[in-house]
């Protein structure tokens, strides 16, 4: 076992010859919570769809858990424990949100959906489900539409149905993104409480998100590395916050002290 469980070399994303990733050497260590931020632009979601395996980089190199997965499919990633979380379209807006981790559990078999027919198989990813509802707070909603979900709970439903698939490592696209501040909160906490035992990638504009929930934090700018380290390193970083200061119009997503 090596000390980091993701790792990418030189990975490089062209589009038209515009460099959207450029050159992105990363290593990502076991067990931790790794923020890769950036403000607009900088190439965060471009670089999250390289790891996922959704976009095909230009050149570069990704390895998890010591192989090399640069040519893989997204299935073949998420069977090897490497899971990004579902987008929101991916929850079925008319099932309740128990049914939706039930699929999600379902799928994890890898079985056609024939799930119903067996009462027994029924109950049992009822009841797993039910935990990872419980995980994530959604007890009291088990019941109701996901469609009818209140934004910040769709997206603590896209994580437990992310956890269904019980991910080594698991990949969150700005999970906060146009959520209230108690949102926030919430997401923030639990996202720390389900990364216990995993690893968390975490893709994010604002700073003050990954403040108190990332051990490590590389800083995306213009598709390259700007500068790598914990929080408190990062913000003070001129380079960052020049660079947070140049493509922002309001203090929202900049460091805390700036
Ligand atoms: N499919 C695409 N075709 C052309 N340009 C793209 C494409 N996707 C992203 N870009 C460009 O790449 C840059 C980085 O985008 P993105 O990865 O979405 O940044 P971020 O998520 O950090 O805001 C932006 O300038 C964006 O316009
Ligand atoms: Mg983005």
């Amino acid at each position: 076992m090596t000390d980091s469980i993701l790792e990418t070399i030189g990975l490089t994303k062209e589009f038209r010859g515009f460099v959207a990733v450029s050159d992105v050497s990363l290593k990502v260590r076991r067990g931790s919570i790794h923020g890769l931020i950036g403000p607009n632009g900088a190439g965060k979601t471009t670089c999250f769809n390289l790891l996922t395996k959704f976009l095909a980089p230009t050149r570069g190199q990704i390895k998890y858990d010591g192989r090399d997965i640069t040519g893989m499919k997204p299935a073949e990633v998420a069977r090897l424990g490497l899971v990004r979380s579902f987008q929101i379209s991916a929850v079925f807006p008319h099932l309740t949100v128990l049914e939706n981790v039930r699929v999600a559990l379902q799928r994890q078999r890898g079985g056609s959906f024939d799930f119903w027919r067996s009462d027994s198989l029924l109950r049992a990813f009822d009841d797993r489900a039910m935990e990872l509802l419980e995980d994530v707070g959604l007890t009291s909603y088990a019941r109701a539409n996901a469609g009818e979900l209140p934004y910040g709970r769709k997206r603590a439903l896209e994580i437990a149905t992310t956890l269904a698939l019980d991910p080594t490592m698991m990949l969150l696209d700005e999970p906060t993104a146009g959520m209230t501040h108690e949102d926030v909160d919430r997401i923030v906490a639990l996202v720390k409480r389900v990364s216990v035992g995993r690893t968390v990638l975490l893709v994010e504009h604002n700073l003050k998100v990954v403040s108190g929930l990332c051990d490590t934090i590389t800083v995306l700018a213009r598709g390259s590395v700007l500068a790598e380290g914990d929080y408190a390193a990062v913000s003070r970083n001129p380079d960052v916050i020049a660079a947070y200061l140049g493509t922002e119009a309001t203090a929202e997503g900049a460091p805390a002290h700036v």
